[in-house]
């Protein structure tokens, strides 16, 4: 029989502790008894080693490489789905049926528009604001427009209105920066289509969109929708578990995407790649900066907290970026560099020993460039992406039965009790 719990003394007292066991065998010491019989609690900086829940939506395998939502495999959906198929799989836990995927897409189609009003508060941030924040303001502000959902219909309709303006909110914080008028959602349009239309037309020209550019775009949305208890997603869980409402949990989560460690890294791929470029174009010189400790830079789009192999979205993008530029162009030279760099740090001990491989930011932004979208966008997308994961698993966390607030401990170390001095 299988062990179901391990036991070790403290005090001169035995302790036992109950494991956890998942559907792919993952398994898990439950420490909820820990603090009450033993006065103990566990310190575990960035939460490495840390199950904040159970959760029935992705499942990852870092050693493996293996990325599935809902069971399913990354690649498959990939291949075979679209972005709002995936959005509604993740939330509702099943594939939709036909007449599921129509309505949800005419719904979403339906609910693209912005409150008229939203136009002062794009009016009212600077032109030089970075996408980013502007975008978590926005959904922040969606709260003042709408009455926080509680029941089941409210929430079901506050899900199609995130998933439905946020392309709108993303393109118009485009559109303010650069001093256009913004342009209006079109419902003839699909879902990646439409937001191509609201940034790139304008009231005096239209724009064709391109049946390659639309269809990759939803590929880069499919891949970026979920990645289980990252920074962003744990964020929405902390800042739901207060039961704060979710276009402040939504906000919040992108607020943390937008740090270089985690969303932001896909702009700073390109940013080092164009510097490398402008230096000597030499991957080498870069790659012996970014093992110096003393050095700040980083091999940016490299390296993962779970995947300790290749990340199966980056394999997916690696070749769809390949397919992207020879079909509508893009920089070549830029992707020799990235080709370069990956080549040389896959081979080098530093990253071997680290188990150090391209995630899916290294080549997304290559392809983002390649679709014509400004570098300040390329986390904006990822947000937009990433989105309907945030939904499902802030609506898990609501409906756990084991909910509660999120409050970790910490080990003080700062000085003892003092009195403070005369004055
Ligand atoms: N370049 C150079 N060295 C690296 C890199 C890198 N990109 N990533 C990790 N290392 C080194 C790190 O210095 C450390 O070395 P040592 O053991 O000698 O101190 C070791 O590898 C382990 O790294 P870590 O920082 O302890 O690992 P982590 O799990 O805390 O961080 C990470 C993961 C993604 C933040 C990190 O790998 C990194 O900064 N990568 C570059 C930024 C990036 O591409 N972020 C996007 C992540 S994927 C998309 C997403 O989910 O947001």
């Amino acid at each position: 029989m299988a062990q179901d719990a391990i036991e070790f003394q403290y005090d001169g007292q035995p302790v036992r502790l109950p494991l956890v066991r998942g559907t792919e065998d993952e398994t898990a010491v439950d420490i909820r008894r820990l603090r009450a019989e033993t006065g103990l609690i566990t310190l575990d900086p960035g939460y490495a080693n840390t199950g904040a829940c159970q959760s029935a939506i992705t499942f990852i395998n870092g050693e493996q490489g293996i990325l599935r939502y809902r069971g399913y495999p990354i690649e498959q959906l990939a291949q075979g789905s679209t972005f709002l198929a995936v959005a509604w799989l993740l939330i509702y836990g099943e594939l939709p049926s036909s007449e599921e995927l129509e309505r949800f897409e005419r719904e979403v189609t339906r609910h693209t528009m912005l409150h008229e009003d939203f136009h002062h508060f794009f009016d009212a941030m600077p032109k030089s604001a970075h996408p980013m924040p502007v975008c978590a303001a926005a959904v922040s502000a969606l709260t003042t427009f709408y009455d926080e959902p509680t029941t089941d219909d409210e929430i079901a309709k506050s899900i199609v209105r995130l998933i439905a303006k946020m392309p709108t909110i993303a393109a118009y914080s485009f559109k303010h920066s650069i001093g256009q008028p913004t342009m209006y959602p079109r419902n003839d349009l699909g879902y990646a289509s439409n937001f191509l239309h609201m940034m790139f037309a304008t009231p005096c020209e239209r724009y064709e969109v391109d049946e390659t550019v639309a269809r990759t775009l939803d590929l880069l949305l499919i891949l970026h929708a979920d990645h289980e208890q990252n920074c962003s997603t744990s964020t929405v869980r902390m800042v739901g578990s207060s039961l704060a409402n979710l276009y402040a949990c939504i906000s919040a989560g992108i607020s943390a995407l937008w740090g270089s460690l985690h969303g932001g890294a896909n702009q700073k791929v390109i940013e080092m790649l164009e510097r490398i470029a402008a230096e000597d174009g030499s991957a080498d010189a870069f790659l012996r900066r970014a093992k110096d400790k003393d050095d700040t830079a980083r091999l940016m789009g490299f390296g993962h907290r779970v995947y300790k192999s290749y990340d199966p979205r980056a394999t997916i993008l690696k070749s769809a970026c390949h397919d992207v530029l020879d079909r509508i162009g893009g920089s070549s030279q830029l992707l020799d560099i990235a080709r370069r760099l990956e080549e040389v740090a896959l081979s080098d001990d530093y990253f071997i020993e680290r188990k150090l491989y391209p995630n899916v930011d290294f080549y997304s932004g290559l392809i983002y460039q390649a679709l014509g979208i400004p570098v300040d966008m390329f986390t904006v997308l990822f947000a937009m992406g990433r989105l309907p994961g945030w939904i499902a698993q802030w609506l898990e966390m609501r409906r756990d039965p084991d909910f509660r607030i999120n409050r970790p401990r910490q080990v003080y170390q700062g000085p003892r009790e003092r009195p403070l001095p005369a004055s």
